[in-house]
């Protein structure tokens, strides 16, 4: 983001306070202090990543949960507020006395009218690059299901730390990188639960060191877990969907990087990756190969099965299921904990994908919290 990037008036800012928790509001005291989204990161020490993730989550609550629905801010952004965008349309419903944003979050109230269209990427995309441009294999680095906050840490340090070292053409995160715990169906354990805007500003200071490692182009895949915060909105509150989306949150766009929903996947070469295509336990690499009828790559399983078939005419699949990347003291309140130890296996994947589409891929455990890539031992901090 541009050292000169303007925030909204200090009245809109203001007008925020209401539904902003003690963090949140402290970002919009420094905001208003300081007039700049980096003068007021910095004032506090905080990053601009989680900096800008709080404003925008605090703005994305007003919105949900109170019906506030400022005309300008939810067509371009607040970034460009003080360019002379007009006030918001809806004065803002603050909690009662003595509310806390939680407690206030009630059945919102109809927002002034119908949401035009989801917050997703708007802008076209950059042309992606494809094994066909390179003079050499192309270096694909495939992140599976990391479920932040609720991620290992030093398992994913190491990952990180791989990925910085690599040095891939492409990176792909293949889903359930957000885990969405707040917004689950499933019960929750009271001592663990957060707000989402916790989460999301966990997401992205996560993504935030995957930008760091400096690989230009990320396709974002979703997940099932990443994809709660749209079925809840739909459960929870249809009228407002729309109104407040992931990639938005996740600042998919502002990063330059490329959003696949849910049900979506990729191909790069001759290698589909996706996050699951109806599978899940340990026979599903052999089951998502008989399906696609292609090499493919698929998150999900949280096992990591890397099997082959080859064809009469000669051809020949691969198909990997990647691993994960969470702790199965926090991620796997699904799953019997003992099994989630036996069963998931840390690590991530790389590809090398030949012109002619070919991929070979390795899938790189982390065993102690360390992996071996071309004789190198890579170990991550443990937090
Ligand atoms: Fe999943
Ligand atoms: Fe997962």
């Amino acid at each position: 983001m541009g050292h000169s990037t303007k925030c909204a008036t200090p009245e809109e800012l203001e007008s925020l306070k209401p539904f902003a928790t003690e963090n949140e509001r402290r970002c919009l005291d420094a905001l208003i202090a300081n007039g700049s989204l980096r003068k007021a990161a910095a004032a506090i020490g905080k990053n601009e990543g989680s900096f800008n993730s709080a404003i925008r989550t605090v703005r994305a609550r007003a919105v949900v949960q109170h019906g506030w629905r400022p005309e300008a801010w939810g067509r371009v952004g607040w970034k460009t507020l003080a360019a002379g965008a007009p006030a918001p349309s809806v004065a803002p419903q603050a909690p009662g006395h003595g509310q806390s944003p939680r407690s206030a979050a009630q059945p919102a109230s109809k927002p002034a009218r119908a949401p035009e269209r989801p917050h997703v990427a708007s802008r076209s995309f950059r042309d992606f690059p494809q094994p066909a441009d390179f003079d050499r294999p192309m270096r694909v680095f495939i992140i599976p299901d990391v479920h932040v906050p609720n991620h290992h840490e030093q398992a994913w340090n190491t990952c990180l730390a791989a990925l910085h070292a690599w040095r891939p053409d492409r990176v792909v995160i293949l889903g359930d990188f957000v885990d969405d715990a707040c917004v689950s169906s499933h019960a929750k354990r009271p001592d663990r639960s957060r707000l989402l805007s916790e989460e999301i500003d966990a997401n992205n200071v996560e993504l935030d060191r995957v930008q760091a490692a400096g690989c230009e182009y990320v396709d974002f895949l979703e997940g099932n877990h990443c994809d709660r915060l749209a079925r809840y909105m739909a459960e929870k509150a249809p009228e407002l969907y729309g109104l407040v989306s992931m990639p938005e949150l996740l600042r998919i766009n502002e990063r330059g990087w490329r959003w696949h929903p849910y049900k979506t996947s990729i191909k790069i070469g001759k290698v589909v990756m996706t996050h699951d295509v109806g599978f899940a336990g340990k026979n599903a690499a052999w089951q998502n190969l008989a399906a696609t009828g292609k090499s493919v790559i698929t998150g999900h399983t949280h096992w990591a099965t890397m099997v082959y078939q080859g064809h009469d005419d000669g051809t020949r699949h691969v198909s990997v299921t990647a691993g994960w990347l969470g702790d199965p003291e926090k991620a796997a309140d699904y799953r019997p904990l003992d099994r989630a130890r036996r069963e998931w296996q840390h690590g991530f994947c790389t590809a090398e994908i030949d012109r002619d589409g070919v991929a070979w891929v390795n899938f790189r455990p982390i065993i102690d919290g360390r992996t071996i890539i071309d004789g190198r031992v890579i170990q991550g901090s443990c937090g």
